[in-house]
């Protein structure tokens, strides 16, 4: 089907449905373009709490949509693409948790929203890329079991002085592993006037060299401080930027730093999702109940 055709057919089976789109900022442009509601994953999760809709077509992935229905039980939440999922919430099992809160058994319990729902269950809260230093700062202990992103934990360590134990040890992103100090050097090289935008997902000796350590919800909130910046983050977010501020210059610091999830939903997959109602995501009660009391108290905390 023509795009126009689709985007025409995706506008009246919300409708006929009583859907909202809600969209990560990582999501392809022409799925971005068709969004309600377009954010970071702390933004999203927000969203998310008080939805107007009966059904959520949530273009991200897996734990984005979990969170989605967690916070919305009664309502159905649809995954677009089987695909869409996050590498790095995956390498997050049950059994680190516990084995971690074994050693340090008065540790807190933080974990990043990138996390199934089940490791969700075991967590006193969960916060984002947006919120992780401010909760573990205001945590009532100096030492805190978090997971699954290393340099993550390695960022909130620096903000907060606290002893952050990352579990698993090797949790990582991927496409933000991608970024090196090379990379920096040629960005500054190409684009002496610019400055650096970095996720706090990439390596520690690439934060040191950053302007600004943020979300990409950051992202969006700090660009109109300068006029050029080079983006350290998935590459769409530069579409999603420009489209925001046509007059900054922004410059995606590697054109392959591709989340596989995120790229796994088409525009022709939403039309799908709303056509045929799926994929439904369920999540077993006792699951989301105790989810749900991480997710909120990082919602009361932030
Ligand atoms: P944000 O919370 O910054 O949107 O990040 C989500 C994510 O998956 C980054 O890779
Ligand atoms: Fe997960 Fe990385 Fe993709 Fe974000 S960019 S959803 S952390 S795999």
């Amino acid at each position: 089907m023509e795009r126009e055709k689709l985007v025409e057919e995706i506008n009246r089976l919300k409708e006929e449905r009583n859907a909202i789109i809600m969209a990560h900022n990582y999501q392809l442009p022409e799925v971005q373009d068709i969004a309600d509601f377009l954010g970071d994953s702390l933004e999203l999760a927000r969203k998310a709490v008080n939805v107007d809709a009966d059904v959520i077509v949530f273009a991200g992935v897996d734990f984005m949509a979990e969170t989605a229905k967690i916070l919305n039980p009664e309502k159905t939440v649809l995954l677009p693409a089987k695909g869409a999922t996050c590498a790095m919430a995956n390498m997050l099992k049950p059994e680190h948790i516990i084995e971690a809160k074994e050693k340090y058994p008065t540790a807190p319990v933080v974990l990043y929203v990138n996390s199934t729902a089940e490791c969700k269950a075991l967590a006193d809260v969960t916060v984002t890329s947006a919120n992780a230093a401010e909760i573990v700062g205001k945590l009532d202990s100096d030492v805190v079991i978090f997971g699954p992103d290393k340099n993550l934990a390695h960022y909130v360590a620096k903000q907060t002085g606290k002893k952050v134990i990352p579990v698993p040890e090797y949790g990582h992103c991927y496409v933000h592993k991608k970024f090196t100090v090379e990379d920096v050097e040629r960005a500054k090289r190409l684009y002496p006037n610019a400055k650096l935008m970095v996720h706090p997902e990439c390596e520690p000796e690439v934060q040191e060299r950053a302007d600004i350590i943020v979300s990409t919800g950051g992202m969006i909130r700090h660009a109109p401080e300068w006029s050029e910046w080079v983006v350290f983050t998935e590459r769409e977010m530069v579409y999603r930027l420009s489209r925001l501020y046509p007059n900054i210059k922004f410059h995606a610091a590697r054109e392959d730093a591709a989340c596989i999830g995120m790229k796994a939903i088409t525009l022709e997959d939403v039309y799908r999702s709303l056509r045929d109602m799926k994929y439904t995501i369920e999540v077993p009660e006792e699951t989301a109940e105790k989810a749900k009391r991480a997710i909120e108290r990082m919602l009361e905390m932030s």
